[in-house]
């Protein structure tokens, strides 16, 4: 079943460009984004939607948090995303003209399941699932649905149900924009056009990993690393950050680059790799000013930059160009290196790459 790779990891991380291809199928053939590809009612719910609360755990906490930054930008919709085991406990103010979104690859983790069943019983009617399982509970207890086709995934760590999810959150973000008028027709087009590119524009960032195994032997060896972004890849930062620890068990941690100098410089130190998320967008300058901060305490970074981005190699600085800078799209992009880098990292360290101490692949105990 593995062909010709040695995890499912492996295999997952490779198969992502089926697996989007797959996921954005209801808009393969389409002139246009159609809100019902979320369910029949879809309409009408988007319509009236004012605020969206985005409830997960996890890697698919890290997909909402990139979303709100689409939400927010595009869609000019507020947007809250909170990790599910703490909604559920919490005690909330809750609005009735929020669309409340639950995120999970399985469908039955059972914070997540509980945190839409809470956010329920206070009047949050609206409910929308992004689930890879279409028969799973959270897709039962939800009104809206919308079915990722990542296809079974085996290895613990998430990857293909992180990048299709990411797709359909760029479809809600797209038909919300529409339905609120915050989208031209040009705008649309531009978008669907970009989306339907996106298995050849992840298969092109594939290519990319002899060079990140390199990387990987290169820090194997370390204790810890601090993984920065800016952004809407400040969640890809984290979610990096997180691929790293579950799989290789090296010590990460992920901040939002402008915090460095709040606290977490004080770590930095040759020992210390420094992995930064480093798109060709309007943060870019910014971002290289920390980096220079980082820099200058001995820090040795490896930066995920973008085609055309300049930003050179020098003594402790190696620089990895992605392919092609991809817009509001690009943190789908960003991620798979990084999950490439704990791959060939935990493959160095010789640890059970598909199934990590201590976790399980669906929690479905709290
Ligand atoms: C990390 C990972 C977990 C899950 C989390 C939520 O690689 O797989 O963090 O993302 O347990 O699981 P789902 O998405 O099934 O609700």
């Amino acid at each position: 079943e593995l062909g010709k790779y040695r995890h499912y990891m492996q295999k997952e991380i490779f198969e992502q460009p089926q697996a989007l291809a797959n996921t954005l199928e209801p808009i393969a053939g389409a002139g246009a984004i159609s809100p019902q590809i979320f369910g029949a009612e879809a309409v009408d719910v988007l319509k009236a939607t004012r605020r969206v609360l985005i409830l997960a755990c996890g890697t698919s906490y890290h997909s909402g948090f990139t979303a709100r930054y689409w939400l927010e930008s595009v869609a000019k919709i507020p947007c809250t995303v909170e990790i599910a085991s703490e909604y559920r406990y919490r005690e909330s103010v809750p609005e009735s003209d929020t669309l409340v979104v639950v995120i999970s690859q399985s469908g039955e983790t059972a914070d997540t399941l509980a945190a839409l069943k809470h956010a329920k019983s206070l009047g949050m009617t609206k409910t929308l699932a992004i689930c890879n399982v279409p028969e799973s509970a959270i897709v039962r207890e939800s009104a809206l649905r919308f079915i990722t086709r990542a296809g079974p995934e085996i290895g613990v760590a998430s990857t293909k149900a992180f990048t299709t999810q990411l797709a359909a959150l760029a479809l809600l973000t797209l038909a919300l924009a529409k339905i609120n008028g915050r989208l031209s027709a040009e705008q649309e087009a531009g978008y669907l056009t970009q989306m339907r590119h996106l298995p050849v524009a992840v298969g092109k960032v594939l290519e990319l990993e002899p060079e990140i195994e390199k990387w990987a032997q290169r820090f194997a060896g370390k204790h810890h690393a601090l993984f920065l972004g800016r952004g809407s890849h400040w969640p890809i930062a984290m979610e990096g950050a997180l691929k790293l620890k579950e799989i290789s068990y090296i010590h990460a941690e992920s901040y939002a680059a402008g915090e460095l100098k709040h606290g977490p410089l004080a770590l930095v130190d040759k020992e210390m790799p420094v992995i930064a998320v480093a798109p060709a967008d309007e943060l870019l300058e910014k971002l290289k000013s920390n980096l220079q901060e980082v820099r200058a305490r001995g820090g040795e970074l490896y930066v995920f930059a973008d085609a055309g981005s300049e930003i050179a190699e020098s003594e402790g600085v190696h620089i990895l160009h992605m392919p092609e800078h991809y817009g509001m799209l690009s943190p789908i992009l960003h991620v798979i290196p990084l999950q490439l880098l704990s791959y060939h990292a935990a493959l160095v360290k010789g640890t059970d790459v598909d199934k990590p101490r201590n976790l399980a692949k669906s929690v479905t105990v709290e």
